[in-house]
């Protein structure tokens, strides 16, 4: 990226910190009912690990009318056809067992509450996983197929699918016992400043939600809503993709998608939207 870009966003975010400094202005109070059927929680009290805000409010109640209507009606949602995509992949046998994910779990509605408790500490293989390395788990140990791509299509879209039956149920991600270590790491990661603009997580998700940077209304950076369908990509975007782009923005360098790093940071981020609803596939810009 060149100087002047840099040093524009640098000074829009400046300005933009300046003039309401220490005061976050909240969202409006749209309601999000998805077919007119999933009542979606979009704000809730701040779980009291989350010190630092009283309210937490999903990514969808700071995006434009437009936006926000995309997701109000399957039919309207650009993600679902990825969805349907993923649908077809889960009974569909790959890998040397000749098994596919249907073999195994039946009607993808069989994991209905696993989006919701995502990344999970997994007590056989002694980590947290997220919901990615658990479908790769299942792919090369259960059916003896290749993994796949950490944000690739085929791992975003069965992510999307799985979300899909999710839907409505309020996050609720374990932070405790053996997951607190790793939890600690991210709440590390996202206040520490990094990159040439010396910008944390907290700087922009945390002090400044509700203020515009540039033309983008900023929200706490929740990630109740993803895989998130993206206006400005076209495509199906996934949490750790979301993060790159993020400290991509700060100028810094940035860490692997799946790398215990972000995994970590995930853990964190998913915990701060306790109490949220799972809303993946959502719409953002
Ligand atoms: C041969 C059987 C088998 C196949 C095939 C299989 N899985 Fe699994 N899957 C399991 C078992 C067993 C577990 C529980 C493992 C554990 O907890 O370590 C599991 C766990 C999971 C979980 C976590 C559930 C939870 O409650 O935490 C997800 C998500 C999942 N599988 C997705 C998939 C997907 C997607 C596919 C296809 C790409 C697939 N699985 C294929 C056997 C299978
Ligand atoms: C320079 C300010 C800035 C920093 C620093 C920043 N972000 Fe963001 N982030 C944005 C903007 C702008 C958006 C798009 C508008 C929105 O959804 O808030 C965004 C969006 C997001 C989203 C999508 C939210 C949704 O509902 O779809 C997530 C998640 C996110 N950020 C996480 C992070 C994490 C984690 C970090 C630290 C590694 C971080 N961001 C650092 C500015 C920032």
């Amino acid at each position: 990226m060149n100087r002047p870009q840099t040093l524009t966003r640098a000074i829009a975010f400046a300005a933009a910190a300046c003039v309401a400094a220490g005061a976050n202005a909240e969202p409006d109070t749209d309601q999000l009912v998805v077919n007119e059927e999933i009542e979606m929680i979009t704000e809730a009290a701040a779980p009291a690990h989350t010190e630092n805000l009283s309210t937490v409010y999903s990514g969808w109640r700071f995006r434009a009318d437009e936006t926000q209507a995309l997701q109000m009606d399957d039919f309207e949602n650009p993600a679902m056809i990825f969805v349907e995509a993923a649908a077809e992949v889960w009974s569909t046998a790959d890998g040397t067992k000749g098994n596919s994910c249907a073999s195994c779990h039946e009607d993808v509605e069989s994991l209905r509450g696993v989006r919701a408790v995502y990344p999970k500490w997994n007590e056989a293989a002694g980590e947290v996983r997220t919901l990615e390395m658990q479908i790769n788990d299942c792919r090369e140990n259960q059916m003896g197929a290749d993994k796949w791509k950490y944000t690739g299509g085929d791992m975003t879209n069965m992510t999307a699918l799985i979300s899909s039956v999710s839907r409505g149920m309020p996050v609720n991600v374990a932070i405790d016992g053996p997951a607190q270590s790793m939890w600690e790491q991210g709440k590390e990661l996202y206040y520490t400043r990094t990159g040439q603009l010396e910008l944390s997580c907290a700087n922009c998700h945390e002090d400044s939600y509700g203020m515009m940077i540039r033309a983008d209304h900023l929200s706490q950076g929740q990630i109740n809503g993803f895989p998130t369908y993206r206006l400005k990509n076209t495509k199906l975007n996934s949490v750790h993709a979301r993060f790159k782009g993020c400290v991509r923005d700060t100028r810094a360098e940035t860490f692997k998608p799946g790398s215990a790093d972000f995994v970590a940071l995930e853990l964190y981020v998913a915990s701060r939207g306790n109490g949220l609803s799972v809303e993946g596939p959502s719409v953002r810009n």
